[in-house]
């Protein structure tokens, strides 16, 4: 990865070096995968959920590469099809490097719905679209977890924004996935999503234990002097340096959202001023 001009990251997962601590909670979620456990991760916005899932997929992937992580977000969906059209582009091509046996595979699996393979511009990773009408998610979806289970690969899949499925018109999408979930021999899942709809989507599941047996797990903010070294590491190279008292003061200011926390180091890491103190953090929200 190359290196980045401001090293405190406000969008995505830039690799491990600009990722800050969460340390015991990355060792959590790759233990209880490991375990064969699934993963119900559940914070408020903005405290890093998806900056976690992220560095526990690549930390697994760097560890052992038979093994295969599909990451989800499903806030762009609006149904169930369109959800299994994103789990579809996700999962199929990317399960098997792209061989004339593979492509073959995915056609014989998949004929009904017509995969056709593009190449994506940026990347050049090649993607399946599958031609999903209205009403096959379902069957689709059971298409393509067998197609998961016949690969003989250990599959991990994040579904992030999970909440998202309270929205959509079908109902029962969360007993339909379990359904699947339960007889799928070497896939196993992290389900993430905010505090307050997640816990609906939990109180409203008709088999609550389907949720009590996976791990549990929350963010809290991060560690107040871990942060603080982890942000000096980086104004040292700048020949700068900030105190406790300034990064209280940020604390303060963002309520220690990690989103808002990383906003404004970012700001003060682009601004030349010398002294970092909190009348530069008062400039750099403003
Ligand atoms: N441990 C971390 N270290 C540094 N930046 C982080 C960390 N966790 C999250 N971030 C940053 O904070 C922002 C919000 O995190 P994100 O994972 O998207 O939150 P959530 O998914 O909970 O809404 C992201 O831009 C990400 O770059
Ligand atoms: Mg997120």
């Amino acid at each position: 990865m190359a290196t980045l001009n401001n090293p405190f990251v406000i969008y995505g997962y830039k690799g491990s070096e600009y990722f800050c601590d969460r340390e015991e909670e990355t060792e959590k979620m790759i233990s209880a995968l490991h375990n064969e456990r699934n993963v119900t991760l559940v914070a408020p916005r903005r405290m890093g959920k998806t900056g976690l899932v992220k560095h526990v997929f690549a930390k697994m992937e760097k560890q052992d590469k038979d093994i295969k992580c599909f990451y989800l977000d499903i806030y762009p969906a609006k149904n169930l099809d369109q959800m299994v059209g994103m789990l579809g582009s996700e999962i199929i091509g990317n399960l098997d490097s792209v061989s004339q046996a593979a492509m073959r595979r995915v056609q014989e699996f998949f004929s009904k719905w017509r995969p056709t393979l593009t190449i994506d511009e940026v990347t050049g990773r090649p993607t399946f679209s599958l031609d999903i009408r209205p009403s096959e998610g379902r069957e689709t979806l059971k298409q393509i977890f067998e197609y998961l289970g016949q690969s003989g690969k250990r599959c991990y899949i994040a579904i992030d924004e999970f909440q998202q499925i309270l929205d959509f018109p079908e109902s029962g999408v969360e007993a339909l996935i379990r359904s699947y979930i339960q007889f799928l021999p070497d896939v196993y899942f992290v389900f993430s999503g905010s505090q307050q709809h997640m816990m609906e989507e939990m109180s409203l599941s008709a088999d609550r234990p389907f949720f009590q047996s996976s791990s549990m797990m929350t963010l809290s903010c991060i560690d107040k002097e871990k942060y603080l070294d982890f942000a000096n590491n980086f104004f040292k190279g700048q020949s700068r340096a900030m105190d406790e008292d300034t990064f209280e003061y940020i604390y303060d200011v963002s309520d220690k959202v990690t989103w808002y926390v990383q906003a404004i180091l970012h700001g003060i890491y682009e601004h030349s001023k010398d002294v970092i103190d909190r009348q530069l953090v008062d400039d750099v929200v403003r």
